[in-house]
C-alpha cells in the first residue's frame, strides 16, 4: 500500500498478510483503542480485514496493529476525523489496495467536559465536528467505495437521550449524531447500504476518568440496571456484530444498557 501524504505509519516490510482476498472490509475510526478495539477484535475473529484510524496514541495504535495481525490484515491511519478531505485520501487508499469496503464504524470521540456554562463556542464546535461531523466525513468518503449491501455504524451514547454531569456538550453531539444516522439512513437505502446507531451506558474504562463523577455512573448503573452488572466493551461488539447480519435494520439507535433507562 502507497504511504499516502505521510499519514501511514504502517512498514510494509514488516507486515505478512496485506493482501486481502475476498474477505470483507471494515473501517473504524478511533479502532486502535477502547470500544473501537473490542469491535475490532470481534470484526477480526469474524474474518474482516480491518483498516483502524486514531489521532494521537501511535503506541497504542501500533500495539494494537500487531496484536490483531495474527488473526487478519490490518492497517493502521493516523488522521483527525474532523478532515474530511483526509479521510477521504485513507479511504480511496484502502480501497485501490484492497478493495470495496463492506463495513464503517464512526466510533472516534471527544470532547469538553463541563458544565454548559462554563464551555465556549470553540468547545462546542469542537466536540460536535469530531463526534457527530466525522460521521459525515466518513460516509462521503466511504459511500462510494462500498460494497452493497454495505453497513455504516455511529456509537453514540445514552447521554444522546439522558443528562449526565459535565456531558452537555458530548450529549448535544451524541444526540445529533443519531440525527445524522437516520438522515443518511434515509440518503443511503436506495443504494443498499443501512445506517444504524449503537448507543450504549457508562462502561468502566479510561474514558470516564475525564469525568469528575465517571465512576459513579458506572456504580449507579449496576445498582439500578435488573441484572446488577455493569456492562462491558464486548457488549457493544456483540451488539454491532447483530446489526451488521441484517439489510432491513436501518435508521435505528440500539440501546446497550441492559434494561437501565426503562427503570423508574
Ligand atoms: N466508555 C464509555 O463509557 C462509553 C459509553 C457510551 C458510549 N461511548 C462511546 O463509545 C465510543 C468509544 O468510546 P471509548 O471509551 O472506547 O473511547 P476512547 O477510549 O476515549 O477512544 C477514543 C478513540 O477515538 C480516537 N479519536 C478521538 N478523537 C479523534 C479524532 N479527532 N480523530 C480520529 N480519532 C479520534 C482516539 O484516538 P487515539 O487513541 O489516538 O487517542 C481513540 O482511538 C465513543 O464514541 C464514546 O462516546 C463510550
Amino acid at each position: 500500500m502507497e504511504d499516502i501524504l505521510g499519514l501511514r505509519t504502517h512498514d510494509k516490510s514488516t507486515d505478512p498478510a496485506t493482501k486481502v482476498q475476498g474477505t470483507p472490509i471494515a473501517v473504524i475510526t478511533g479502532g486502535t483503542r477502547g470500544i473501537g478495539l473490542s469491535i475490532a477484535r470481534k470484526l477480526a475473529q469474524d474474518g474482516y480485514a480491518l483498516a483502524l484510524i486514531y489521532q494521537r496514541h501511535h503506541d497504542l495504535a501500533r500495539q494494537a496493529r500487531d496484536i490483531l495481525r495474527r488473526t487478519t490484515p490490518v492497517e493502521i491511519f493516523q488522521a483527525d476525523v474532523r478532515k474530511w478531505d483526509t479521510l477521504k485520501d485513507i479511504i480511496t487508499s484502502i480501497h485501490e489496495e484492497w478493495g470495496p469496503i463492506a463495513l464503517a464504524v464512526h466510533n472516534a470521540a471527544s470532547g469538553v467536559a463541563r458544565p454548559l456554562l462554563d464551555t465556549t463556542l470553540r468547545h462546542f464546535d469542537f466536540t460536535l465536528e469530531v463526534n457527530a461531523g466525522g460521521l459525515i466525513g466518513l460516509a462521503q468518503a466511504v459511500v462510494p467505495k462500498m460494497t452493497k449491501p454495505g453497513h455504516i455504524i455511529a456509537i453514540s451514547s445514552l447521554g444522546a437521550r439522558v443528562s449526565y454531569p459535565d456531558y452537555g456538550l458530548v450529549g448535544a453531539s451524541k444526540a445529533a449524531l443519531e440525527a445524522i444516522v437516520r438522515q443518511l439512513a434515509r440518503e443511503l437505502g436506495a443504494q443498499g447500504i443501512t445506517v444504524n446507531a449503537i448507543a450504549p451506558g457508562p462502561i468502566p474504562s479510561p474514558t470516564l476518568s475525564h469525568f469528575d463523577q465517571g465512576q459513579s455512573w458506572v456504580q449507579d448503573f449496576v445498582e439500578k440496571v435488573p441484572m446488577h452488572q455493569s456492562l462491558s466493551e464486548n457488549d457493544v461488539a456483540e451488539a454491532l456484530c447483530c446489526l451488521i447480519r441484517q439489510n432491513m435494520i436501518n435508521g435505528q439507535v440500539m440501546t446497550i444498557d441492559g434494561g437501565f433507562l426503562t427503570m423508574a
